[in-house]
Formats: C-alpha cells, sequence, structure tokens
C-alpha cells in the first residue's frame, strides 16, 4: 500500500481506510507477541496489493483452463523454483491459500477417508487440522493422538513409536502450533518407517528458521511439508506443500481440482518475493536473531518468576505457565492487550482450566524481531508483563505500562512510511 493508493481508498471508503490506519498504528505503536503473526515486507505487500488480483489462473503453469495466463505463469514459475531451492525439495505447490488448506489438500491427496492417522494433540501443541473433531480433519480421518511427557513436557519418541506400533497408521503428522523444542524430524521418519506410515511434517510455524538455518529441515525425512509462509518466514499471508517428485502428480490435483479453484495471482507472487527475501543471507541472522530473542525473552520471564513449559525454547515461540501469578491465560490476555503488548492466551500441556480461560500465554518473537528488537528489549518486555501480571487489574499500572510500550515502540517501528 502506498501513499497514493491509501488516498485513493480514503476518497472511495474513508471507513475502510479509517480501519487500516488504525491496525497500522496499533501494529506500529503496540508490542506484537503472537507467535503465528510477523510484519511483512513493503515489496510482499506491494505484489499483494497488485492487479494481480485480477487474473483468474486455475490450472497449472503451462496449463490452464483460461487465457491470458502467460504472464503469470511467471511468477507461479518463479514461486516453485524458489520455493523448491529454498528448502531443497523436490517439488512445490505454491497456490494453498492457507496452512489449514495446505494441510487438507495432503491430506486428500495421500489419504481415503477413514484412514488412522497419528496427529499431535491440540491441548499440548498440535493444530485444529491434526484430527481436532470440530476440524474436517478429524471429522474424515481416524485421528489418533499422540502427546508430550507429562514431566519433561517435551515428545518423547518413545512413547510415539510404541503408539504407531500398536495403531498402525497410514499416516503420522508432525509439527505442531504450541511447541517451544526442536522437533526431531528424524525420530519421527524412523517411528514412520518402523510402522510403514507416510511421513507429513506441518513446518507452517518454523518455516522461516528451517529457511533461515534455525531449526532442523523436515525436507529431507517428511514424504510432504506443508508450511505457512506469514509465520517466521514473514511473507504474505498464505500455504504452500513442498514433497518428493512421487507424490508430486497427486498433490498438485488434491490442491486444484481437489480443494480449491482459481489461485490467488497477487498472493503467489508475493509468495515469490517472500522465498526470494527468504533466500537471503541476512534472512539466516534474521532468523538465528528470532531465536535468540525468544530465549532471552523466556529467560526474562523466567527470571521474574513465571514458569517456561519444558524449561525454555528452542525456537521461536514458548509457552508461559501463569500459575505462579494466579492468574489465568484470559486474564492475562486481556490484561495485556490493555497495556499495549498483544499475545495469546494457551492452553499449557494437562492444563487444568477450560480452553478458553487456559493457564498459560503463547508467546512468539518472529514480529518484534523483524521490527529491529533485540536482547535487551527482551529483557524490558518481559519485565513490562511481569509488571502488570502482577496487578492485572490495576487500570494505572496498565497504563504507566502503555506509555512505556509507545516509547519502546517509538524505535522499533515496523511501518514508518505507511500513512
Ligand atoms: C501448525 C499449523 N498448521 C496449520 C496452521 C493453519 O494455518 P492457516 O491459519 O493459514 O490456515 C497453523 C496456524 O496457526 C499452524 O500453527
Amino acid at each position: 500500500m502506498n501513499e497514493s493508493g491509501f488516498r485513493a481508498l480514503e476518497s472511495t471508503d474513508p471507513d475502510v481506510a479509517d480501519v487500516i490506519r488504525r491496525e497500522v498504528e496499533r501494529q506500529n505503536t503496540t508490542v506484537q507477541l503472537i507467535a503465528s503473526e510477523n510484519f511483512t515486507s513493503p515489496a510482499v505487500m506491494a505484489a499483494q496489493g497488485s492487479p494481480l488480483t485480477n487474473k483468474y489462473s486455475e490450472g497449472y503453469p503451462g496449463r490452464r483452463y483460461y487465457g491470458g495466463n502467460q504472464v503469470v505463469d511467471e511468477a507461479e514459475e518463479m514461486a516453485r523454483e524458489r520455493a523448491k531451492a529454498l528448502f531443497g525439495a523436490e517439488h512445490a505447490n505454491v497456490q494453498p491459500h492457507s496452512g489449514a488448506n495446505a494441510n487438507m489438500a495432503v491430506y486428500l491427496a495421500l489419504l481415503d477417508p477413514g484412514d488412522k492417522v497419528m496427529g499431535m494433540r491440540l491441548d499440548q501443541g498440535g493444530h485444529l487440522t491434526h484430527g481436532s473433531p470440530v476440524n474436517v480433519s478429524g471429522r474424515l480421518y481416524d485421528f489418533v493422538a499422540y502427546g508430550v511427557d507429562p514431566d519433561t513436557e517435551t515428545l518423547d519418541y518413545d512413547a510415539i513409536r510404541d503408539l504407531a506400533r500398536a495403531e498402525r497408521p497410514k499416516a503420522i503428522i508432525c509439527g505442531a502450533t504450541a511447541y517451544p523444542r526442536a522437533i526431531d524430524f528424524e525420530a519421527f521418519r524412523s517411528i514412520a518407517d518402523d510402522c510403514g506410515a507416510l511421513l507429513i511434517a506441518d513446518a507452517a510455524h518454523i518455516a522461516g528458521l528451517v529457511a533461515g538455518g534455525a531449526h532442523p529441515s523436515p525436507v529431507p525425512y517428511a514424504d510432504v511439508v506443508t508450511l505457512t509462509t506469514h509465520k517466521t518466514l514473514r511473507g504474505p499471508r498464505a500455504g504452500a506443500i513442498l514433497c518428493r517428485e512421487e507424490y508430486a502428480a497427486a498433490v498438485d490435483k488434491a490442491v486444484f481440482p481437489g480443494l480449491q479453484g482459481g489461485p490467488l495471482m497477487h498472493v503467489v507472487a508475493a509468495k515469490a518475493v517472500a522465498f526470494r527475501e527468504a533466500a537471503a543471507p541476512a534472512f539466516g541472522e534474521y532468523a538465528a536473531g528470532i531465536v535468540r530473542n525468544a530465549r532471552a525473552l523466556a529467560a526474562g520471564l523466567a527470571a521474574e518468576g513465571f514458569r517456561i513449559v519444558s524449561g525454555g525454547t528452542d525456537n521461536h515461540l514458548m509457552l508461559v505457565d501463569l500459575r505462579p501469578f494466579g492468574v489465568t491465560g484470559k486474564v492475562a490476555q486481556e490484561a495485556l492487550d490493555a497495556a499495549g503488548i498483544t499475545c495469546n492466551k494457551n492452553a499449557i500441556p494437562n492444563d487444568p482450566e477450560k480452553p478458553f480461560v487456559t493457564s498459560g500465554l503463547r508467546l512468539g518473537t518472529a514480529a518484534v524481531t523483524t521490527a529491529g528488537m533485540g536482547e535487551p528489549e527482551m529483557a524490558a518486555v518481559a519485565a513490562l508483563i511481569a509488571r502488570v501480571l502482577r496487578a492485572p487489574d490495576d487500570t494505572a499500572v496498565r497504563s504507566e505500562v502503555h506509555d512505556a510500550v509507545a516509547r519502546l515502540c517509538s524505535k522499533f517501528t515496523p511501518y514508518p512510511d505507511l500513512p
């Protein structure tokens, strides 16, 4: 979005323009700690806000159902080739509109309804699309859940192997939405081989860390890898699939015509931009910075008296057990929101509270790292969080912290040039 585009929007629709202006201001002036969010680049937004939105491109490059695709074909080809090169994959499908769609397309490609699949429990870090009964994945397939060890709060690969041997699933999906430790994809491969299962890795959260070399890659081990492009990868809000050549035709057919209609070509072009950005050497330093910041934030919070689930983090996120402070996740999220710190309540393993209340928070450092914050700022943010949560109902404290947050963010503004 540039200045002249925004002026045009203001005159056509001042109401939507006002929402955008206020949301940019919120992003610029408050601390964003939602682990699944990031600040994408102006280049990605330029592609995403381009007239490529006008083009219907059902099919794949060189095999489209409508005419006029010769130019946009190049964008999809670039996105595919860049994704393959970035992750070392044999095949890439860059059309999924989102991570959930990418997962559904993979199930459609590899499974039949009723097939048994093993996935991580939602309340221990798995994603809705890994078999939750309220999600279509849980309704169409026979999901069996694995979780974390109650003492270490980390994946117990021996227990997962025992379960896989007993259940003999057709596929195992690994990857998580709220798991702070490195995932051992080699161990999952060995478990899958042990019971003759396919291995699907959902790298939605860690895709940027993998691209930047800050987390082991699932690509050498998994048959199929799904990702989102908007979390640590810092691209447009969308999904993608990587796979071995032998699954390429089935995956492509499942995405289109199986699950989606025409791809969002403006978003596909924006994915190409993001893959190029992530291939630059600076992205490796950025990914390492995200992990350093997560460790610093976790250490700062532990020093304030919070319990960090599993004792720390290896990636971009942490789960904070709030029980030492006597507040629930719901209360904490609301109090922090009022103080200018955006995060989400999250169940911790074996959480005694209901999912809408929870005993924990999930905090991630991708967005603050993009904004330029480093370890000293993480220590300051940890202290501000503790200050709010020691007196969650105190409006004076909230307002003082809000002022401190605004002062901090004025030095780390993600979009200084946006209206
Ligand atoms: C592990 C995992 N998979 C899939 C998704 C779904 O992504 P989307 O919201 O783009 O559908 C998420 C989203 O947070 C996720 O964490």
